[in-house]
C-alpha cells in the first residue's frame, strides 16, 4: 500500500490517502506516515472506521502510550484513551470538556510532555448543516524559522517556567483534581525537536509563568507576542472536522487550539490516544 499526500495549502495539516488504520500497516507504510508526520507536524488522515483497540495499536506504532494525569477522563475499560467530549450522562460528563480553548501544546506542565497526540472523532456538531468544533493548528518550527535572527539569538538559551497549578486555579468547574503532584516545571523556550533537529517554541498561553529573568509583566509580554506570531495566519491550519477523522500532532513542532462554538444538544465525541516523549531539551 503507497500512500498520497495532498497537501493543505498551508505549512501542516497535509491530508495523508490510501491508508485503512483497520487493517495491517506495513512498516514501510508507516514510515511513510510518519515521515510526513515528522516533516509537518500535523497530519490528517479522514474517512477511518477504528475501535478503540485499533486507535491504541495504531498509536504504539509512534512509541509508548502515555495518559493524562489530571481528572479522570479514561474510556472505561481503556486507560490509554482520553475522551474529549461536552455530553453528559445521567448529568455527569463523559469526557474532558475543556480540551484547550488558549493555545497549548499537550502536557507541556510535566516533566516529560509526549511526543503527539493521536484525536479521533466519533460525534461531530452541525450548524446549519456545517460541521463546528473545530480545531487550530500552528507550526511552532516554522515560527521560529520566520522570527528575526536579533530575536531568535536573544531567545535561545532561555528557561520558561510553566504552572498547572496556578492555571488549574483560574478555572471554575473544579473538574480537574489538582494536587501538589503538580509541581511548576522548567523546560528550554527554544526547544530542538528529537527527530528533525528544528528548533521550536515551546510555551503556553495559559501555563507560562516566567521567562528567563523577566518580571512577571514582561514575562506576559513576551508568551503574548511569541504566541501572536506562532499563530499568525501563515502558521496555522484550521481543521474542520468529519466523524471518523483521524489528527495526529506532534507537541514540540506544534500547538493547538479547541474552537468552542457548539453546545448541547449539539454533540461532539472525540478518542484522544497520547505517546510518551522525553525531556524537552
Ligand atoms: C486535545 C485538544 C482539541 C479539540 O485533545 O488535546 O486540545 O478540538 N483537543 O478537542
Ligand atoms: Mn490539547
Amino acid at each position: 500500500m503507497s500512500i498520497e499526500i495532498r497537501p493543505s495549502g498551508g505549512v501542516l495539516g497535509h491530508e495523508i490517502l490510501g491508508v485503512d488504520l483497520a487493517r495491517p500497516i506495513s512498516d514501510s507504510t508507516f514510515a511513510d506516515i510518519e515521515k510526513a508526520f515528522n516533516d509537518c507536524g500535523t497530519v490528517v488522515i479522514r474517512g477511518q472506521k477504528i475501535t478503540p483497540e485499533q486507535q491504541i495499536a495504531f498509536t504504539r506504532r509512534f512509541g509508548e502510550l502515555d495518559s493524562y494525569p489530571a481528572g479522570n477522563f479514561a474510556l472505561p475499560g481503556h486507560d490509554a484513551i482520553l475522551v474529549v467530549s461536552n455530553i453528559l450522562e445521567n448529568g455527569k460528563p463523559i469526557g474532558m470538556i475543556d480540551a484547550g480553548r488558549n493555545w497549548h501544546s499537550d502536557m507541556l506542565f510535566t516533566e516529560k510532555p509526549p511526543r503527539c497526540s493521536l484525536l479521533y472523532s466519533l460525534e461531530v456538531p452541525h450548524q446549519e448543516g456545517q460541521s463546528i468544533g473545530d480545531t487550530l493548528f500552528a507550526s511552532t518550527a516554522v515560527a521560529y524559522d520566520n522570527l528575526p535572527e536579533s530575536m531568535k539569538t536573544r531567545l535561545n538559551g532561555l528557561k520558561a517556567r510553566h504552572s498547572f497549578r496556578t492555571y488549574a486555579a483560574t478555572k471554575s468547574d473544579g473538574r480537574e483534581k489538582v494536587g501538589d503532584e503538580f509541581a511548576d516545571v522548567i523546560h528550554p523556550l527554544v526547544r530542538t525537536h528529537p527527530i528533525t533537529g528544528r528548533k521550536c517554541l515551546y510555551l503556553s498561553h495559559s501555563l507560562t509563568q516566567k521567562i528567563g529573568d523577566l518580571d512577571q509583566a514582561q514575562t506576559r509580554q513576551l508568551a503574548h507576542d511569541l504566541i501572536e506570531h506562532i499563530t499568525s495566519e501563515r502558521h496555522v491550519y484550521r481543521h474542520s472536522w468529519r466523524v471518523g477523522d483521524l489528527v495526529i500532532w506532534d507537541n514540540c513542532s506544534t500547538m493547538h487550539r479547541a474552537i468552542f462554538d457548539y453546545a448541547l444538544p449539539q454533540r461532539r465525541r472525540m478518542h484522544r490516544t497520547t505517546v510518551a516523549g522525553g525531556r524537552p531539551f
